[in-house]
C-alpha cells in the first residue's frame, strides 16, 4: 500500500510542478500570428530612412579615388599600391583580453588582402547594409579601417566620412558586380518578358514602386505593398539594402512563398535572372552611366 502511494504522489508532484512551470512561461498567442493581409502588423511603424538622399555611384567614385583606391585599387580589384604589403594589426580577441590585465601578448601579423569587388560570387553574398557597416566600423583584425561616424579602429579623424558619403561609396562598389550593358538588358527583360503576359513591370511597376497595372490587385492583398514598403516594392530603401542578391535570385527563380509572385526559373536563364537581381537595386541608387 505504502509503496503504491509514494510513486503516485511523486507523479502528482511532478505534474503539479510542470503545470506551475508552464504557467510561468511567456504565453505565445498563435492566433495573433494570423493577421489579415490588409492589416498592418502592430509593430510596423515607419522606419526613419537610413540615408539622407538617394545614393549616387558617380559621387561615390570621387570619394573612392581619394580614400579607398590606395588599398582597393582604382578599379576596385584589390590591387592598390598599398594593397600588397598590408598585414593584420597583430591583435585578436585573446590579445585584447590579456591586455585588460596588463599582459602583453604578441601574435604573428598575417597578410590582409583588400577585397576585389569584381568577384561576383563573393559580392552576391553581401547585402548593401553589410558593406555599409564594414565601411563605417572597419573590419576588426584586418587592415580595413573604420570611416565613421566615430573615429574608430585603425582610422584617423581626417578619414571620417558622412553617412551620405559612405552610402555613395557602397553603391559605387556595388556596381562593379554588374555592367551598364547588363543593366540595360535587364531593364528590357523586366519590362517585356513575362509568363502569360505577366512582366515584372506589370506588378512591380516600371519605376519599381509597385504601381504597375496589376499593382492595385497586389496592394489589395499585401498591406506592405499598399503602404509602399516591404517585399516586392523596390523603392523601399531600408528593406532592399538588407536583402542579399542571392536571396532575391531565389525569389525570382522559385516565386514567392505566398504564390503571388510567379516562378521564373523555367522561363529565364540563370544569367538573365542575375541581371534582374542587379537591376532591382538600381531603384534605390543612381548608377554610373558607364
Ligand atoms: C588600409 C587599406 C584599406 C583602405 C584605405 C580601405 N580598405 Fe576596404 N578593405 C581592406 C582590406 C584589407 C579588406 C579585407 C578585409 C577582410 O579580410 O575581411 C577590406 C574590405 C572591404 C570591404 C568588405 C568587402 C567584402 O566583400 O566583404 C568593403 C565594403 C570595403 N573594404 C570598402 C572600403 C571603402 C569604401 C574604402 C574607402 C572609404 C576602403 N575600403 C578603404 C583594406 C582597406
Ligand atoms: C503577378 C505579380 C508579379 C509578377 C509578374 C512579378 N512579381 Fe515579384 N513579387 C510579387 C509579389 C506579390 C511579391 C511579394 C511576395 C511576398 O510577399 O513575399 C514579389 C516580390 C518580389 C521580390 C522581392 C524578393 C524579396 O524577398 O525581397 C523581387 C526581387 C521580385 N518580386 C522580382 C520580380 C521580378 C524580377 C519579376 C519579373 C521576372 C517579378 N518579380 C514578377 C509579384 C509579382
Amino acid at each position: 500500500m505504502q509503496m503504491a502511494v509514494v510513486p503516485g504522489l511523486r507523479v502528482f508532484a511532478l505534474i503539479a510542478a510542470l503545470l506551475l512551470m508552464a504557467g510561468c512561461q511567456p504565453t505565445v498567442n498563435f492566433t495573433g500570428a494570423r493577421v489579415s493581409a490588409d492589416q498592418p502588423l502592430p509593430l510596423a511603424k515607419p522606419e526613419p530612412p537610413l540615408v539622407p538622399a538617394k545614393p549616387s555611384a558617380v559621387r561615390g567614385a570621387k570619394v573612392f579615388e581619394a580614400q579607398c583606391a590606395i588599398c582597393h585599387g582604382p578599379q576596385g580589384k584589390g590591387d592598390g599600391p598599398a594593397g600588397s604589403g598590408l598585414t593584420t594589426p597583430g591583435r585578436d580577441v585573446i590579445v585584447d583580453f590579456l591586455a585588460i590585465f596588463g599582459i602583453k601578448h604578441e601574435i604573428e601579423k598575417l597578410p590582409s588582402r583588400p577585397a576585389n569587388f569584381h568577384v561576383v560570387e563573393q559580392q552576391r553574398l553581401n547585402h548593401p547594409y553589410m558593406n555599409w557597416e564594414t565601411v563605417s566600423q572597419g573590419r576588426p583584425y584586418t587592415a580595413m579601417p573604420a570611416f565613421g561616424p566615430k573615429v574608430g579602429y585603425g582610422a584617423n579623424k581626417a578619414q571620417t566620412l558622412s553617412d551620405q558619403e559612405r552610402w555613395d561609396l557602397v553603391f559605387h562598389e556595388w556596381q562593379w558586380a554588374t555592367t551598364p550593358e547588363r543593366l540595360a538588358r535587364a531593364k528590357e527583360i523586366y519590362e517585356t518578358r513575362g509568363i502569360d503576359g505577366q512582366t515584372c513591370a506589370a506588378c512591380h511597376g516600371t519605376a519599381g514602386d509597385g504601381k504597375g497595372p496589376k499593382g492595385a490587385e497586389m496592394a489589395g492583398r499585401l498591406w506592405m505593398w499598399k503602404a509602399g514598403r516591404g517585399p516586392g516594392v523596390f523603392t523601399d530603401f531600408n528593406y532592399l539594402v538588407q536583402r542579399k542578391p542571392s536571396q532575391i535570385f531565389q525569389v525570382i527563380k522559385e516565386g514567392s512563398l505566398n504564390r503571388l509572385m510567379p516562378a521564373y526559373g523555367k522561363k529565364l536563364t540563370e544569367d538573365e535572372m542575375w541581371m534582374l537581381v542587379e537591376y532591382a537595386y538600381t531603384f534605390i541608387y543612381e548608377p554610373r552611366p558607364k
